[in-house]
């Protein structure tokens, strides 16, 4: 099929890499020149494992094209998938400035038949409303189809959550359209679950939001665990078990972040207020997430009693694993209330320290965990990278001032920890909390 994927962004370009790999022929759109640029030449614009050989693989079969023209890519293709941001507006809603715009341009090169598909996560009602601004604009009285199919990848590992999901959701007013998306997806050999277009919409705000409620779930529990002197990886292990709740998502930590889950409550709860709907669920997911990144700091000061003049080392600074994705990380909240408090910060990530520094200007990146650990009063894991686990811990327990561990993502053993002679100090662990 001749596909278009307007918005090279990490939903955009990855879903157009997967495509063009899948035996489709893919033009990726986005404004950036420079980013077009990079991209024609085979330079990334994000980290995301895999995904460098991944497009370098569809330019050279000449499956795998870019542009910055909107006309080259409407004029070529039938499917055309919308990947733009939405970004955060002041108000908590999204903004669909980059949606209308794409909607608008479409309009105008609109050469025949097209399909335009919502990949991008956008409100309930945005089908309609893109529907509604393709039709003001159009030149010509040409048929168009839109349609709503988001995307559930994570980062980290958006290559295989492509290729190999749980499920596709494809939202559709018209038979042509169930058509063309069924086809387009039918290889992967997943359900296909095929909805009106509010409905695939809201599926995506949903899911998002149901998973953020899992985490604040287990972190008001972790809470809970820590005074009460109980675990909270085994109270996750024994819910987990039932598969009406599932272990996934049930990990206690210092808060989600990233760019999807802040932003999606935040819009669900907006959204819901449209429609007037006070979901205060969704508020209390978003306040209790607030809650613990301010509560895992606060542990880091109550270890050190006194933080004015200390230096702390941090280990991961990405909002998850495996991207050097800083949006909403939550090691920018920790370490901002550390550095307030008056702390020297020096930090290792594998991938994150370059956007790192933009956001955390004072803080001294280091060139792997040892240099990190190197005369701090206090080790802080921020982000569960697999090379943070199995450490050179006698050399990282010479290298720190005090043996001070803070763990955020429960990635050690308390009792081995406390065999290497360190204090340790994880989440929600009451039984093993070192005072
Ligand atoms: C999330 C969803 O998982 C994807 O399905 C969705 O497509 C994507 O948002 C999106 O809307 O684009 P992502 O933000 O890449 O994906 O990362 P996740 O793996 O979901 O992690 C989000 C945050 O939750 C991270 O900060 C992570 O550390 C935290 N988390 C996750 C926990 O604190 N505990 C857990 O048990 C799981």
């Amino acid at each position: 099929m001749e596909i278009s994927v307007i918005g090279a962004g990490h939903v955009g370009l990855v879903t157009g890499a997967c495509f063009a790999d899948l035996g489709h022929r893919v033009v990726i759109v986005d404004n950036d020149a420079k980013r077009i640029a990079g991209l024609k030449k085979g330079a990334m614009p994000y980290y995301e494992p895999g995904l460098e050989e991944l497009v370098l693989r569809g330019i050279r079969e000449k499956r795998l094209t870019f542009t910055t023209s909107m006309k080259e890519a409407v004029d070529k293709t039938t499917i055309i998938f919308i990947a733009v941001g939405t970004p955060q507006k002041a108000t908590g809603e999204a903004d669909l400035a980059y949606v209308e715009n794409v909607a608008r341009s479409i309009a105008e090169h609109l050469p025949g038949y097209r399909l335009i598909v919502e990949k991008s996560t956008v409100p309930v009602q945005t089908g309609k409303w893109v529907h509604h601004t393709i039709k003001t604009y159009l030149k010509k009285k040409h048929p168009f189809d839109v349609a709503s199919n988001p995307e559930f990848l994570r980062e980290g590992s958006a290559i295989q959550d492509i290729m190999k999901p749980d499920r596709v959701v494809i939202g559709v007013e018209s038979e042509r359209a169930k058509k063309l998306l069924t086809e387009l997806y039918k290889p992967l050999g997943v359900p296909i679950v095929v909805t009106d277009i509010a409905s695939a919409e809201l599926i995506k705000h949903a899911s998002n939001s149901f998973l953020s409620m899992k985490i604040s779930f287990i972190n008001a529990v972790s809470q809970i665990c820590e005074r009460a002197g109980a675990d909270v990886e085994q109270v996750a292990h024994g819910m987990g078990l039932d598969p009406r709740i599932g272990r996934s998502f049930l990990n206690a930590g210092a808060g989600y972040g990233g760019f999807c889950f802040p932003k999606d409550v935040e819009a669900f709860i907006k959204i819901s207020e449209t429609f007037g709907y006070d979901f205060e669920l969704m508020k209390a997911v978003r306040n209790v997430n607030e809650h613990q990144k301010r509560s895992f700091a606060q542990k880091v000061q109550k270890a050190l009693w006194v933080v004015r003049g200390k230096t702390i080392g941090v280990l991961g600074l990405a909002f998850k694993p495996n991207t050097d994705d800083m949006r909403y990380a939550p090691a920018i909240d920790v370490i901002e209330y550390l550095e307030g408090e008056g702390a020297a910060v020096q930090a290792f990530d594998p991938q994150a320290m370059h956007e790192a520094q933009k956001l955390l200007p004072n803080v001294k990146m280091c060139k792997d965990p040892y240099e990190a650990a190197r005369g701090a009063d206090c080790l802080v894991i921020a982000t569960e990278w697999n090379e943070f686990k199995e450490l050179n811990f006698t050399r990282i327990k010479k290298l720190l001032k005090q043996p001070l561990i803070v763990d955020g993502r429960n990635i050690y053993d308390p009792d081995r920890m406390k065999k290497l002679g360190f204090r340790y100090i994880p989440i929600g662990r009451g039984r093993h909390e070192a005072h």
